[in-house]
């Protein structure tokens, strides 16, 4: 297009006179429309070819976390700045509203994931993940990587401040959940996946440590009811449609509290 363009103003430019500029006035508005055209038909084209959010295989979701370039913390420290990311989850990763959630200390095998999810809208369960993906399709797999990078340096939070949900008690304890699971229900201990301190397991399974108990409660109630499947082997959305409600608020408790362990990047 740029070619074609430059070609048909030299065109132009090569003609003098009055008749000369009436052409080159022409050519650049015919030039405009064709720009329009294209424009037009290549959105129209992206929307009918966009492809449908595609469930993870295991070995799809390796392949696209092994595909991102390598992640430069110190980078993502910009990124953080520049793209506004500091703005809702803080300078550190620690959210300043008590309702968001904190990145400090998040995996970055995790981060990453979650920023892919938001793109394809595999994850869409709310508003908030609605405006993830608006931020999230302007960012380059380089940005990704970095401020994914820069999350997994900084320490857990530690007391957010946020008020910790009431009506507790009832049913397993949270410890227990955590360390021993339910094998009456099947229930694998949450410390297989998410490690003994919270501090996340393998791949892209989270750190919970110092996490925000409401945005904790609320996702997990998302993979409860079916709004979040964006899990890879639909393990969470398993899990969670276990627990009871107070087990849930008990659990967001335990992390909320939990000294934190140092995230396994
Ligand atoms: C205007 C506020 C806002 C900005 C700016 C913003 N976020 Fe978010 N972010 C949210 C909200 C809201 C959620 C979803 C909370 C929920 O699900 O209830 C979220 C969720 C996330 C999650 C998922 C957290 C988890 O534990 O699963 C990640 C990761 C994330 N954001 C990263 C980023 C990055 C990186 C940037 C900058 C490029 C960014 N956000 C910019 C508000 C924001
Ligand atoms: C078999 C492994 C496994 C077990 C056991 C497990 N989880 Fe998870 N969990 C994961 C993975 C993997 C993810 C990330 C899923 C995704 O991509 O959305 C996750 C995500 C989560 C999240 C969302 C984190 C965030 O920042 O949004 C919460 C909360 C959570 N798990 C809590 C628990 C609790 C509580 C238990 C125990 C009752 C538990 N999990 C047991 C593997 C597991």
């Amino acid at each position: 297009m740029t070619s074609h363009t430059l070609h048909l103003r030299q065109l132009a430019t090569a003609t003098r006179g009055p008749v000369g500029r009436a052409f080159t006035a022409l050519v650049l508005s015919a030039t405009v429309v064709l720009i329009g055209l294209w424009a037009g038909n290549a959105l129209a084209a992206d929307h009918a070819t966009a492809p449908a959010a595609k469930a993870w295989t295991p070995a799809s979701l390796r392949g696209a976390l092994a595909d991102l370039p390598q992640g430069n913390a110190e980078r993502g420290r910009v990124v953080n700045q520049q793209l506004f990311c500091a703005s809702c989850h803080g300078d550190t990763g620690v959210a300043p509203t008590q309702n968001w959630p904190h990145l400090a200390g998040q995996k970055a095998a995790y981060t990453a994931k979650m920023m892919l999810d938001y793109q394809s809208r595999l994850r869409s369960e709310n508003k908030g993940a609605a405006l993830m993906h608006d931020i999230a399709v302007m960012m380059t797999p380089q940005q990704i990587a970095d401020v994914s990078a820069f999350y997994a340096m900084q320490p857990a939070p530690r007391d957010d401040g946020t008020p910790r949900p009431v009506g507790q008690g009832k049913g397993q304890t949270a410890e227990q959940l955590v360390r021993k699971g339910d094998p009456s229900r099947l229930l694998t201990p949450c410390a297989s996946c998410h490690g003994v301190k919270g501090q996340g397991g393998k791949l892209e399974a989270s750190a919970l440590a110092g996490q925000n108990p409401l945005y904790f409660t609320r996702t997990l109630l998302h993979y409860q009811s079916g709004a979040r499947a964006n899990d890879a082997a639909k393990g969470m959305s398993a899990f969670a449609k276990k627990l009871t409600r107070s087990e849930i608020d008990a659990l967001a408790t335990y992390y909320a509290d939990l000294p934190a362990g140092n995230a396994t990047p």
